[in-house]
């Protein structure tokens, strides 16, 4: 019995703090990956946020882990280009597992890299 109320009370915590927690930047991701109808993404408004999310403490002016900088705009069509880039986020064989974590951005995020790319990364 005070097992139950324990998963009980563990799973209401859960839930609570899930919703409390819930911010526009988080539902917004999170509308995003069940709903991916993008056909195309720009630099500032996408991919930006993305790298910065996930990728830029890590990869900066002055920390520049694996000698890869994606800080701005210039650095990151360097990576976008060789194809580095989105093969590390989407985890290709061939390149090395980014983020380290190991855990893929969320898909709707490669598809918009993968769209800007295909676009030729350019500086929209
Ligand atoms: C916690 C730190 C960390 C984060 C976060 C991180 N990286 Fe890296 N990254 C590294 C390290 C360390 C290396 C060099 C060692 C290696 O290649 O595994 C590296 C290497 C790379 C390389 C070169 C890999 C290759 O195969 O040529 C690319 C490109 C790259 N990262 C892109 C990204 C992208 C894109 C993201 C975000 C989606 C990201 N990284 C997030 C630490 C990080």
């Amino acid at each position: 019995m005070k097992y139950h109320l324990l998963i009980f009370t563990f799973l209401s915590a859960a839930i609570l703090s899930g919703c409390y927690y819930d911010n526009e930047e988080d539902l917004y991701q999170y509308v995003q990956q069940e709903d991916c109808t993008f056909t195309s993404a720009t630099y500032s408004a996408e991919i930006l946020p993305i790298l910065t999310t996930h990728c830029i403490r890590c990869h900066r002016n002055g920390r520049e882990d694996g000698n890869v900088n994606l800080e701005g705009y210039a650095n990151a069509k360097v990576y976008a280009d060789n194809g580095s880039l989105y093969g590390s986020a989407n985890h290709e064989p061939g390149y090395s597992v980014m983020p380290t974590s190991g855990v893929k951005i969320p898909f709707c995020q490669l598809e918009q890299i993968r769209l800007w790319i295909a676009d030729g990364a350019p500086n929209n």
